[in-house]
């Protein structure tokens, strides 16, 4: 991919690109999806998921007339929670994952929930909804005139086999956000992009244009010409999910032996795990930072009810993953004792 970068920094790629995005990449993604039957409209390339959901929800802001609310699943990825606030709107945090459809359906209509966001596999808890629960949310979102906010940044990241999400023929309830920040490991590159459903493409666009412009030209054109000859990074995405699902299994087995809970994980990026005994996850991280230079997230960061959990994060190099490993082994031994 540097290759790329090398090559277009020299041409005449310096100037913006156009605000719906480069039209070689969107050639690409549409390709991509071209199972799907989308239509070139229904596509905005955005600077990353952040900024596609971001979007989402000033629009949905702007079109839902009546008082509303957001929910997420507990434990929440921060966007979901911080939007929201940003937005003045209440927001709740669903705790059961094995929903029950008609328990959660009579939850969304007593707190007036309008949009949900979803992401499969998940950040911190690296849940995989099942394809009947992914269609129910999707039913009950149709059925409740609420949007369901699909963000699939890990999607391409499976251990096992890979992720339903409801994106066929996008209804006018679902919205559907990916990014190439975490498949092509590029968090730093700030390239997404957004499906939805014909009726909001029009307003979307407008406010994208008025408030980012357009994503990074050189980067958007490196992108598209490595997707482009790399058949959309295949052979990439195939090494990254063996090498996470490799140092999940390794990291999740040292820290089940030192006493954690480890809830399975079924891809992403990262290990959930419950600290033994109560111990206070936000002192402990301060500790391991301190005594070790290891950066863990403490799970208050993420539920209130998760105040002794930590979040690991594997998507690093190997060799880097065993010597934090073996840090956290050594300090969660003393610390433990
Ligand atoms: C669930 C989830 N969505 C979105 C993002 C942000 O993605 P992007 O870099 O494409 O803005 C992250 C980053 O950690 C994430 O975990």
């Amino acid at each position: 991919m540097l290759q790329y970068v090398a090559e277009v920094a020299s041409e005449n790629v310096h100037q913006y690109a156009p605000g719906i995005g480069n039209l070689s990449l969107r050639q690409e993604i549409l390709t991509h999806y071209s199972h799907l039957n989308y239509d070139e409209s229904q596509l905005l390339v955005t600077q990353g998921a952040t900024e596609a959901l971001s979007l989402v929800m000033q629009y949905l802001r702007y079109v839902i007339h009546d008082d509303f609310a957001v929910m997420a699943f507990d434990p929440v990825y921060e966007s979901y929670k911080h939007l929201p606030r940003i937005f003045k709107l209440p927001f709740y945090a669903y705790e059961k994952l094995d929903f029950e459809k008609e328990e959660l359906e009579q939850y969304i209509q007593n707190n007036k929930i309008r949009v949900i966001f979803i992401n499969s596999p998940g950040n911190p808890f690296v849940y995989v909804f099942s394809e009947q629960q992914m269609n129910d949310l999707r039913e009950v979102c149709e059925r409740n005139d609420a949007y369901l906010i699909i963000d699939a940044v890990y999607r391409e990241l499976w251990y096992e086999e890979p992720i339903y999400l409801p994106e066929k023929e996008l209804s006018v309830n679902v919205f559907y956000v990916n990014s190439f920040s975490k498949m092509l490991s590029i968090t730093g590159w700030r390239i997404g992009y957004l499906f939805c459903h014909k009726k909001h493409a029009e307003v979307l666009r407008d406010i994208h244009d008025y408030i980012g412009l357009c994503v990074n030209a050189p980067l958007q054109e490196a992108l598209s010409r490595y997707l482009k000859s790399e058949s959309f990074g295949k052979m990439y995405v195939e090494r990254t999910r063996k090498l996470l699902k490799s140092s999940y299994e390794q990291m999740s087995n040292e820290l089940v032996n030192l006493g954690y809970e480890v809830p399975k994980a079924y891809g992403g990026y990262y290990v959930w795990a419950k600290l033994p005994d109560k111990i206070d996850g936000f002192q402990f991280a301060m500790n391991l930072y301190e005594d070790e230079s290891v950066a863990v997230i403490p799970g208050m960061h993420f539920s209130d009810r998760a105040n002794d959990y930590l979040r690991f994060n594997i998507a690093r190099p190997k060799n880097e993953i065993a010597k934090g490993i073996e840090k956290v082994v050594k300090f969660s031994r003393q610390y433990f004792s």
